[in-house]
Order: structure tokens, then sequence, then C-alpha cells
């Protein structure tokens, strides 16, 4: 079955090519552009981890890299999260936190307690008596945690750099390239980064009248060598003396993360710094509070992811 939908203008997939890759065992199809997430989705597959607690199914929330909802083992590296991670050719994705398997996860009974389990429990329960503590420590170990991590892989390949501009704009959205494009304008140099692969934040999924705007920002951005673009780079906080942390897996323009390396940045600007940022999970309508409710820019993204591929 599958749930993909039908070509859009702009998507970022290439539907003309195909590539394998498994999950659970399992072979699956997506097409170079796919995230993990959006290649499954359109497979059909809507549980991708279970609950840390009661190990309850868990399916996409909010397709952006902020929740826990899609962490998957890929290869030797755990948790990594499947709306974010572009699928490659030959990938083997593991669920994690599951047992025997994804769909029928024993531990899943637990939740049939969970009105005996307050949130904490665990840190009262298992202290009396204390000669007890290293039994209860074995299965307690056993139990926690997500994904496996195998002690002989070889450590990456981090490195640094000092960077220095006139304008740090931090997102690239609409607002962000617009700010960095007005920046430039005035002759100043700016650096743009944005956590995502690729530039333009909701205009990537958003109906297809955004597109010109998106193609309008892209070709003044990309075209003016006073700014300077950093995809898949996460700002990590604003320091004293104009100086920013950054972490990412990518390099100057590229539009396609380097999966095995990662660089970190100290970023200094003079004096100009903009957050160009909105809310990432605006509700849905008045059912917003409700529990159940499903945010209403997600349900954009994942539509985007489908439809479109990567996440912009
Ligand atoms: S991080 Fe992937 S769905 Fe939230």
């Amino acid at each position: 079955m599958t749930t993909r939908l039908p070509p859009r203008s702009g998507e970022l997939i290439d539907r003309q090519r195909t590539v394998e890759f498994t999950f659970d065992g399992q072979s699956y199809t997506a097409h170079p552009g796919d995230t993990i997430a959006s290649a499954l989705v359109a497979a059909g597959v809507g549980v991708f981890s279970r609950s840390f607690k009661y190990h309850r199914p868990r399916g996409l929330l909010c397709c952006a890299g902020h929740c826990p909802n899609c962490l998957v083992q890929v290869g030797a590296e755990p948790s990594v999260r499947a709306c974010t991670r572009p699928v490659e050719a030959g990938m083997a994705v593991h669920s994690q936190n599951a047992w025997p398997s994804l769909a029928r996860d024993a531990m899943a009974l637990t939740g049939l307690a969970d009105r005996f389990l307050p949130v904490g429990f665990y840190y009262k329960a298992f202290v009396h008596p204390p000669a007890l503590w290293p039994a209860y420590e074995k299965v307690l170990r056993h139990m926690a945690g997500l994904g496996r991590v195998d002690p002989d892989t070889p450590p990456g390949d981090d490195d640094k750099q000092y960077l220095h501009t006139d304008v740090a704009v931090v997102g690239a959205g609409p607002a962000g390239l617009s700010a960095a494009r007005a920046a430039a304008e005035k002759g100043l140099r700016v650096l743009l980064l944005d956590d995502n692969p690729t530039l333009g934040g909701h205009l990537r999924y958003g109906p297809d009248h955004h597109q010109p705007v998106l193609e309008g920002l892209l070709a003044a951005v990309l075209a003016d060598p006073r700014i300077t673009v950093l995809t898949g780079t996460t700002v990590l906080g604003a320091f004293e003396e104009n100086w920013l942390a950054a972490v990412g897996r990518t390099a100057g323009r590229q539009r396609t993360p380097v999966q095995d390396s990662r660089r970190v940045r100290r970023l200094r600007h003079r004096g100009h710094r903009a957050a160009a940022s909105v809310r990432q999970q605006r509700p849905a309508g008045h059912h917003a509070r409700q529990r159940r409710a499903t945010p209403a820019a997600p349900l954009r993204r994942r539509a985007g992811h489908a439809g479109r591929g990567r996440d912009g």
C-alpha cells in the first residue's frame, strides 16, 4: 500500500529514481530526497517507536526533529530522528525500545498498571532493601535506555571552525531569507544558518502559490556573494561579545548533508543578530487543547514530506 501524495511543484524528491532500504528487516522503496520517515509513511507505516515508560506506540508528531516520537537506530547510530534524516540506498533502519518487535512489544504490558506507577516511582521504589539494589540495577539497566551503542564504532570526524561576519541570521524561512537579503543589500556580510537541510522554512510545504515567493527569495540569496549559507547547522546559543555556537553536518552552500562528519563552529558577528523563526507547533483549531489534537504545522510538514520530500 502506498499513501504517497501526487507530485507537486517544487518538490525535492526525485520520483524518477528509487532506492531500497530496510526497516526492521523489511525492504522498502524510497525516492532520493525522502527522509526515512517520509518514505515509511508513504509505504503505509504509521508506528515508528514506543514511548519510553509504557511503550505505547508512537507515530510522527512534529515532523521537524523536535520530539522523541520517531527515534530509530540507523546502523550503529542510535536515536536518529527519522523525520529529518535523508534516506540512503542500503540503509538498515531498526526500531528501538521494543521487544520482541515494534508491533508486539511485550513491555507494553506495563501500561496495564499505569495507575499504580506514578511519575518518578522508580526513584523511590527500588531503594529498599539496599541489598537488593544490584538485582534491581541489572533489570533496570536492561529495560532503560534507547538504542544500542556499539563500543567498536570508530569515533566520528569532528572539527572546529571560527567564522566572522557582520550579520548572523538564524533561521532560513521567508523571514530569515528576507533579512539576509536586506542586510546584504546594505553591503554587509551575512551568515545565514538553518538546522534544516534546505532553505525556505514553511514555504517548502505551504500551498502552491508560495512557490514563486520561495524561488524569488532563494534566487536572490544564493546569488549574492555577501551571503554565506550554512544548512544543517543548529545554533546552540548566543554568548557575550557577539559569539554564537553552532554545530552542523554541512559546509558552505551544500544542499545535501554530509552524514559522516560534524563541525563545531564559533561565529562572531559585529553586533547584528536576527533570530528569524516562527512558532513551530501552532495548534490546529479549537481542538488544540484536547489530548489527541495534532498541531497544524506538523500536518502540513507531513504532507510536505510525503509529497515534496524533505522539510525545508
Ligand atoms: S522529531 Fe520526528 S516526528 Fe518529531
